[in-house]
């Protein structure tokens, strides 16, 4: 749940003292060092608090997969065709919202040269509920919404998100519709927005409405363009942090370092929503209030060998833009996701795993 940057979490925040029990837990099973450049939390502070241990603290069980229990807790996934909604609150280009378009359309895209995002989906769709139906292959956009003029401000807490998702399906003209067993609902946040805790420990995360809020529960996720606030958190590795002198920030495949790093923060929650969509079905760790699922456990693993402070082995265009899929038209940057029959992380551009 926790998201590919820095990590993204469950909406409503755990009381603090369950987090760190449950991260503690989390972290005292795994003997997995962090991947990302996030300051080293045993040397940089004495006692850290829950968020330095979320930046600080690796999920990565590449390798160590007797520690992972991936687990089905008999609620509902998403097998039906999936519908994808998005909202894109505040001023966002043309361009920008293509390439996230097209990222989504790659989803289900038949034909697209291997390896694929369509490839990338076949682990997803291993999941299945109760009555052994997958997850859908089928994920569609569905209706789009603009919520140009901020309505909300400019710094949104999280639940203020869900108050987005309120008007944009209750909105006089164009409502988005309600679509609670097969829709999905994205909320994109503009460059110029702040949302609670972006950059310091969340790059997007993903959860459901309440109906008390928004009058229907909805599964939705939360993803912000870093570009302005934190691209070396969370449009990493095309942005580096400042604290990293010397490491060369790769090409983003898509020419824009902010839209690149959503798109792999996109397929995360995207499969954690398909396969957790009310956050009672696929997840492993005990601790139900701090779930981890599928897509975390695989942050920053982009390709064979990824781990450490290592991506993985991606691919070079001829421009020398890296990714690691091809989609319709484009080429995309996506970290992979847990394959519980494997019981390790794989994607479609594996060197030593079964094609998907
Ligand atoms: C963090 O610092 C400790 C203590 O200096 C060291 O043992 C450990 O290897 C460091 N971890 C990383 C990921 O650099
Ligand atoms: C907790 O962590 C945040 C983010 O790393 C930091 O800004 C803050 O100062 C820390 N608080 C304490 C009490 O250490
Ligand atoms: C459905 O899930 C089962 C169990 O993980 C898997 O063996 C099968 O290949 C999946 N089918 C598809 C179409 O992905």
């Amino acid at each position: 749940m926790r998201q590919g940057c820095a990590g993204r979490y469950l909406e409503p925040p755990a009381p603090v003292l369950l987090r760190l029990i449950a991260l503690t837990l989390l972290l005292s099973i795994s003997p997995v060092v962090s991947w990302r450049p996030w300051p080293n939390t045993t040397t940089t502070s004495a006692a850290p608090n829950s968020s330095d241990l979320l930046f600080g603290g690796s999920k990565k069980f590449e390798g160590s997969s007797e520690f992972v229990h991936m687990k089905y807790h008999m609620g509902p996934v998403l097998t039906a065709d999936i519908t994808v909604h998005t909202i894109w609150y505040g001023a966002w280009q043309k361009s920008q919202k293509k390439i996230i378009r097209e990222f989504i359309n790659s989803i289900s895209a038949v034909g697209s040269k291997s390896p694929s995002v369509a490839g990338w989906w076949r682990t997803v769709q291993l999941y299945t509920d109760q009555t052994g139906s997958n997850i859908s292959r089928t994920v569609r956009l569905g209706s789009e919404k603009n919520d140009r003029f901020y309505s909300h401000g400019k710094t949104l807490t999280r639940l203020d998100i869900q108050s987005v998702i309120k008007s944009a399906v209750t909105a006089r003209s164009k409502p988005l519709p309600i679509n609670p067993q097969s829709g999905l609902y994205l909320v994109f946040t503009a460059d110029d927005v702040y949302v609670q805790d972006f950059c310091r420990q969340v790059c997007g995360f993903h959860y459901f409405t309440f109906p008390s809020i928004v009058g229907y529960t909805l599964p939705y996720a939360w993803v912000g363009n870093s570009a302005k606030l934190c691209p070396g958190v969370c449009a990493y590795p095309f942005a580096v942090p400042e604290y990293m002198p010397g490491l060369k920030p790769l090409k983003s495949p898509n020419g824009d370092v902010g839209v690149d790093g959503m798109i792999s923060v996109i397929g995360h929650e995207v499969a954690e929503l398909a396969t957790n969509p009310l956050v009672n079905a696929w997840y492993a760790g005990q601790d139900p209030s701090f779930p981890v699922e599928i897509a975390d456990l695989c942050e920053g693993i982009y390709g064979t060998g990824g781990g450490g402070s290592y991506t993985g082995q991606l691919m070079d265009g001829h421009d020398g833009a890296t990714y690691n899929m091809n989609g319709i038209r484009r080429r995309f940057l996506v970290q992979w996701v847990w394959n519980h029959l494997l019981n390790y992380c794989s994607g479609p551009n594996a060197l030593d795993q079964p094609k998907l």
